[in-house]
């Protein structure tokens, strides 16, 4: 298996020699030639089955398309997974995956803190799933006969709390587990490689990288991915030709963008813990923030998003917010740029009031999606920003 360096930058881009071309081109079309009606139907019966590819042509685009095709080649490679399914948005990707689990009308077993969304649409039931929430130690206990899957964020969304993924694996037993590895990024932790059946993504984050993309992607077995593709196929929750083209252009400069946010998210995380005003920093690089040495175990790095608890609360934070001029004052993260957002006002809004506030979700919460800006700019603007403490 080729070095992730290397995969990131060839990932997906296996027939492009044999159809004479450098860069993966894009295929707008929503319809393809037929070569005989025969042909047509064998091919439309294939891939409505779940089939990766046609055999002669993808037929109508929300079948298969050879661009989101070629992305999706990319990503499992780096999720060391057989396949990959790409979906228009990330939220389109968990609710595929739920139906694929066959988890409609029955159990699922989630860890909080999940991405607000993700959380809301187990929590609402809309999706007409029954939930029991559980801390990492009691998925075990919470498994039932009517389990269709247990579903866990590490590191999560918005707290950086770490969980060891082996070890909800083994308490899940025959039922599959889906781990949103949105924050971490393939490059970081590949959840396949413990155990997971599903490794999920916001490619809307660092995937995309630039901010400009909407959108979705699991990576898992061919079998897992067959049936997601029949899903996808039937709800058309597609991915544009357009934006899988933009992920693949994202693609190469994947490991680069994540390692040197990551670096800096590593020197501000200090710089913050001595910082006035901060009362707590959480991010995977701080002993105190993995006391189980969950990094060295299933990770390559801690990553680039962090997170800080500010003296005075929403006021203090909403103020910081507001005094930023580097950093965007935006939800989304993994892009080039730095972001700073309030979980409990935003991202984490539509969340339990308590079930929020028990994972670690308070008033003076901020996350930061470190981008590749220059650390002491970072730094400078945090600063100036950030309240003035007693020592400050
Ligand atoms: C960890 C995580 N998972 C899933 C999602 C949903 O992705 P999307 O906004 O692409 O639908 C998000 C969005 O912020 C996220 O942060």
């Amino acid at each position: 298996m080729a070095s992730i360096d290397t995969a990131v930058v060839h990932g997906g881009r296996d027939d492009l020699t044999a159809a004479g071309v450098h860069a993966p081109p894009l295929d707008r079309s929503t319809t393809y030639p037929l070569a005989s009606l025969r042909s047509g139907t064998a091919d439309l019966a294939r891939l409505a089955d779940g089939a990766a590819t046609p055999v002669d042509s993808p037929v109508y685009a929300r079948l298969h398309n050879p661009t989101v095709a070629r992305w999706e080649r990319g990503i499992a490679t780096l999720e060391r997974a057989d396949a990959a399914v790409a979906f228009g948005s990330g939220m389109a990707a968990v609710t595929a995956t739920l139906l694929a689990a066959g988890a409609i009308g029955r159990h699922v077993v989630a860890i909080r803190p999940l991405y607000g969304g993700t959380d809301h649409l187990l929590a609402s039931g809309l999706l007409a799933t029954r939930t029991t929430w559980a801390r990492p130690d009691e998925v075990a206990d919470a498994i039932e006969d009517d389990t269709a899957l247990v579903i866990v964020e590490t590191p999560a969304n918005p707290t950086l709390a770490l969980v060891d993924l082996a070890a909800v694996v083994e308490q899940a037993g025959d039922v599959p587990v889906l781990v949103d590895n949105t924050f971490a990024t393939p490059i970081l932790q590949r959840p396949l490689e413990h155990g997971a059946t599903w490794a999920l993504h916001s490619a809307t984050k660092a995937l995309g990288g630039h901010g400009d993309v909407i959108a979705g992607v699991v990576a898992c077995s061919e079998e897992r991915a067959q049936a997601l593709r029949q899903v996808r196929i039937v709800t058309g929750a597609l991915l544009d030709p357009q934006a899988a083209y933009l992920l693949h252009r994202s693609l190469p400069t994947l490991a680069l963008r994540v390692r040197a946010a990551q670096n800096s998210a590593c020197e501000l995380a200090k710089r913050l813990q001595g910082r006035a005003g901060v009362t707590a920093v959480h991010h995977p690089s701080l002993p105190e923030c993995d006391l189980d040495g969950l990094v060295d175990r299933q990770m390559d790095g801690p990553g680039s998003l962090l997170a800080i608890e500010v003296e005075g609360g929403y006021e203090a934070a909403a103020r910081v917010m507001e005094h930023v001029a580097l950093f965007t004052p935006a939800v989304s993260l993994g892009s080039t740029d730095s972001l700073i957002q309030h979980p409990a006002g935003l991202t984490h809004h539509v969340v339990d009031d308590e079930a929020r506030t028990a994972s670690g979700v308070g008033p003076g919460l901020l996350r930061l999606s470190i981008g590749i800006e220059d650390v002491d700019d970072l730094w400078d603007d945090l600063d100036q920003a950030l309240p003035v403490g007693p020592t400050g």
